[in-house]
């Protein structure tokens, strides 16, 4: 059975056993399902139907090589956040006329050595960085393909750390000065107009917000066509959100239903850049409870070996994972604060949760951790990266190995 499933007696991931990867690789352990990165990739793709448009899977939620190499095999393009996201797409395979580079500050080094690639675009933030953008190019005798970032103040009804399309949020063009870019572009032959960009959030639960701004994405591509300037597609970001807490999400096609309704009317093809729908779900992370003790009167520490070092998100965002035994022990549920092993009180990986009786040693998945999980892990305390396995057709394999004191020491001298 694709992605991860229960047998009668333990959890598994593409019928492979987790506890078994958990003894072969230890924890804390990433396990991802190629098969269901594959289905959620079909999925959305599908979605679009006949209808021209690109997938460019967002690699900023989970830019592992091995996942980057199979999403390209799928046939997804890319979406990277900095120059080393674009290193890493080129690496995984990606031709440069396959990536969007987008990034609400790209530096004056990336700049430079993104100009000369051949890009898809360069999403633009702020009329500063496009003259930034046209300087490198006109220097180096080039015409660069760029796409405007336009802020359009919508509000995502999502988390605040992860809401980008307000005004007062740090992304984007405002739409009054977006406009008066446009004029711009008649006389500056360094630069290429080749799209609009908007990205309003993560984790976006309603298609409203979604069709919302693909609505005024549509109503600026007719302006920019009354102006005589033609664009190659629109570019509507990622943002589809998961069921983390089993609730109701958009499905692909009621989120690909959003955004054609506003701009099939164009006959412009849609990029999207998706990053959380496709790898969020086919992923978990394998930890073990390392200790076990009293909390109030009624609930229990359990502490495990991933923390906020191995997943940040729920101490960044308060956000909530699904967590599970691999193996259910028998007895009645108690009640559990699951943290982790870090020295900041705000390391708690899953608060106020009955679950069967946990030991010292027990295994546990933390479901839905496929993106902004790995992507966001780091060494306080000086915690290794976590080891990370990919499970495909029924086999399996270290996609990065566990990181050792020596690797993370390499780059420092005494
Ligand atoms: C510009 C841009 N595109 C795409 C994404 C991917 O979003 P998601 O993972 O929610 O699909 C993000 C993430 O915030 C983003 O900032």
């Amino acid at each position: 059975m694709a992605g991860f499933s229960r047998s009668p007696t333990e959890l598994l991931c593409d019928d492979v056993s987790l506890s078994a990867l958990a003894v072969a690789e230890g924890t804390p352990l990433y396990v991802y399902s190629a098969a269901t990165i594959r289905d959620r990739f079909r999925a959305l793709d599908r979605a679009f139907g006949d209808y021209p448009h690109a997938v460019h899977y967002a690699l900023k939620a989970n830019s592992t090589l091995a996942l980057a190499r199979l999403l390209r095999e799928q046939g997804s393009a890319a979406d990277a956040n900095s120059i080393w996201e674009i290193d890493l797409a080129l690496k995984a395979g990606f031709a440069p006329g396959a990536i969007v580079f987008t990034g609400v500050g790209k530096s004056p080094a990336e700049l430079a050595r993104a100009v000369p690639l051949g890009l898809k675009a360069i999403n633009v933030e702020s009329a500063g960085e496009l003259a930034r953008i046209e300087a490198l190019a006109s220097a180096a005798g080039r015409v660069a393909r760029v796409a405007i970032r336009v802020n359009p103040d919508i509000d995502a009804k999502s988390h605040p750390h992860i809401s980008t399309g307000l005004k007062i949020n740090k992304f984007g063009v405002p739409l009054d000065e977006a406009r008066a870019l446009f004029a711009t572009f008649r006389g500056r032959p360094a630069l290429r107009l080749v799209a609009l960009h908007v990205h309003v959030g993560s984790q976006i639960t309603t298609t409203e917000p979604i069709a919302k701004a693909a609505a005024l994405m549509a109503a600026l591509v007719g302006e920019l066509r009354a102006l005589g300037i033609t664009l190659e597609y629109v570019d509507l970001g990622g943002g589809l959100g998961i069921s983390y807490e089993g609730q109701p999400v958009p499905t692909p096609d009621d989120y690909a239903a959003a955004l054609l309704s506003a701009v099939r009317p164009l006959g412009l093809p849609i990029v999207i850049e998706p990053g959380r729908s496709v790898v969020g779900p086919a992923g978990a992370l394998i930890t073990r409870v390392i200790d076990v003790k009293p909390r109030t009167a009624d609930s229990e520490f359990a502490v495990l070996d991933a923390g906020m070092t191995e997943l940040m998100r729920p101490a960044l965002y308060g956000a909530y994972h699904a967590i599970e035994p691999l193996t259910i022990r028998a007895g009645a549920e108690r009640f559990y604060e699951l943290v982790g092993p870090i020295c900041e009180s705000t390391d708690v990986v899953g608060r106020d949760r009955w679950l069967s009786p946990l030991e010292v040693g027990d295994a546990l998945a933390i479901r839905d951790a496929g993106a902004y999980g790995s992507a966001m892990a780091n060494n306080y305390n000086r915690h290794p990266l976590p080891a990370e396995v990919l499970v495909d057709n029924g086999a399996w394999r270290v996609i990065r190995r566990r990181q050792t004191i020596d690797d993370m020491t390499t780059m420092e001298t005494l």
